[in-house]
């Protein structure tokens, strides 16, 4: 197993937003978290990426215990995750933005960029030439010198996700990636997602949108107020009438 999630709990106050999950992503797997609102979705990824301390529990990645390590830290073994609400700089260019979530190489000091020193113009070149890859692969290439703040909500996300592959990831965790975002983008984004997967990277999406999520993901976790309620095949998922209660019947 990759990512491992032993009995997580995360307490806001006296509340418990994720209250003791446990569940696996193995090496290039397709997961999918669906779930009510508050579900705790978004607080379990901040958890296991790292942005969100957990009260119990361990976080396992590639087999080292990452629950108390910093985010950058879980980063560089190759764990990201996309934000629900993008967190673009919108005053910089899509390029830059990209040129932005690189990650820094700490023996070249920020003088040596000042001075221009050689090596670190060809890691720039290098970058942008790694950041012009992502940016066709994500069909972004046609705005890539427009400035972030312009672009539509499905552009976003998919500059979300662009910022993340710059760190190299072998799991990505994405916070609905298609909430706002019109249909024919829906489509890029499914087809960018199958992509990544296809080249063995593991991913678990998190959406409201079952439909979306069951033809995309093998696997299907399903969370309500907090806890998982169901973990397995997705149609058998769905069909679970604990899922089917915390849906109040409106799962299909
Ligand atoms: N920083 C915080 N402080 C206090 N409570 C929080 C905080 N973040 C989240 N919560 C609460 O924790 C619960 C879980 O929130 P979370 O955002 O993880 O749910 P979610 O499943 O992602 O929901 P949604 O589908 O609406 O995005 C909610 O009741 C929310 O109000
Ligand atoms: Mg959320």
């Amino acid at each position: 197993m990759m990512l491992q999630v032993q009995q997580v709990s995360v307490d806001f106050d006296a509340f418990r937003a994720v209250n003791d999950v446990s569940l696996s992503v193995a090496a290039g797997e397709l997961l999918g978290i669906a779930g009510t609102n508050g579900a705790g979705k978004s607080t379990l990824f901040a958890a296991v990426a790292g942005q969100q301390a957990t009260s119990a529990g361990r976080i396992l990645f590639h087999g080292s215990d990452v629950t108390r390590q910093p985010v950058f830290a879980r980063a560089r073994l190759g764990l990201a995750r996309t934000f629900q609400t993008p967190r673009e700089f919108a005053r910089l260019t899509v390029l830059e933005n990209l040129l932005a979530a690189a990650p820094n190489r700490r023996h070249e000091s920020l003088l040596a960029s000042w001075l221009g020193r050689p090596g670190w113009q060809r890691h720039e070149q290098e970058l942008t030439a790694q950041a012009d890859e992502i940016l066709a692969f994500v069909r972004l290439t046609p705005v890539r010198d427009q400035l972030a703040g312009g672009l539509s909500g499905g552009q976003k996300k998919l500059l979300e996700l662009a910022r993340v592959l710059m760190l190299k990831p072998s799991l990505i965790m994405l916070d609905e990636p298609f909430a706002g975002v019109n249909p024919v983008l829906i489509g890029a984004i499914v087809e960018v997602l199958r992509d990544l997967h296809g080249r063995g990277i593991a991913l678990v999406v998190v959406e409201h949108h079952l439909q979306a999520l069951k033809s995309l993901v093998q696997r299907l976790v399903v969370m309500d107020q907090g806890r998982v309620l169901a973990d397995g095949d997705p149609h058998q998922v769905l069909a679970d009438p604990k899922v089917q209660a915390a849906y109040m019947g409106g799962v299909v």
